[in-house]
């Protein structure tokens, strides 16, 4: 089983339901690469509606930006990964920096919520990735190996074919700064080598690894051309059918 080449799309707290159903429409008429996983990580409100619309010929495949780390109970305001595999939403993203920052989700905290989701049955884009500050201080691999080693590496090797790694640069998010293919290839090159030493070669070869951080129509060739980068983790861009188009027909 060789590892799959995916674009997903996170959309972040945009669009109105009726602009969401306008976009994955477009994406699903457009013209696009067939062997290229496409993903839509789409806010809550929107997944019901979406998972309606949009036609199981089309491969276009769903994602919760975010699950509680329980299956039911006194939780106001949260959504469980039952729930969401009641509704059949496949993937779920997980340690988005974003929730890192403002919901102050810790490794601790994500490894219970990784375990919760594939319990569930859902597949996991899991996101990793240092500050501005560690990367100017040298320290980011050791850092993501930290994330990683946390929150993931509890888990076992079969359970590995149900998670993508999603690097992250946080100082390339939003920023339309984005890391080098050099830059990008080294994380996930040493990304791959953790997943190595720890679950062997077979599970690093067939893990999909994705970057993430101001990946454009113009630039994403260049980055997903990287031999150990297998697709891209897409915010600004994946809310552009045209632009988003442009990135899955990148590879
Ligand atoms: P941008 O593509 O807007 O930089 O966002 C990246 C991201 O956070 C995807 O999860």
């Amino acid at each position: 089983m060789a590892r799959k080449f995916i674009a997903a799309g996170n959309w972040k707290m945009n669009t109105t339901i009726k602009e969401g159903i306008s976009l994955a429409q477009k994406l699903q008429d457009g013209k696009r690469d067939v062997n290229v996983v496409t993903i839509l990580g789409v806010p809550a409100t929107h997944l019901y509606p979406l998972k309606k619309k949009i036609k199981a010929s089309s491969k276009i495949l769903l994602a919760a930006q975010n699950c509680h780390h329980k299956v039911s109970g006194a939780y106001t305001g949260e959504i469980s990964p039952a729930m969401l595999a009641d509704l059949k939403i496949p993937y779920v993203i997980l340690g988005h920096s974003e929730r890192r920052e403002y919901n102050h989700e810790d490794n601790a905290l994500l490894a219970s919520k990784l375990r919760a989701a594939l319990d569930a049955g859902l597949k996991v884009i899991f996101c990793c990735g240092e500050a501005l500050d560690i990367r100017k201080a040298s320290t980011h691999v050791a850092h993501v190996k930290t994330q990683l080693v946390e929150s993931l590496f509890f888990l076992s090797a079969a359970e590995m074919k149900n998670i993508v790694i999603a690097y992250e640069p946080i100082w390339a998010i939003g920023t339309g700064e984005t890391a080098t293919p050099q830059q990008a290839q080294e994380m996930h090159q040493a990304i791959r080598s953790m997943l190595s030493k720890k679950y062997g070669k077979r599970v690093a070869e067939n893990t999909s690894i994705l970057y993430g951080g101001s990946v454009k129509g113009n630039n994403a060739k260049e980055i997903f051309s990287q031999p150990d980068v297998d697709g891209g983790l897409v915010g600004g861009a994946s809310l552009n059918a045209d632009e988003f188009l442009q990135v899955i027909n990148s590879f």
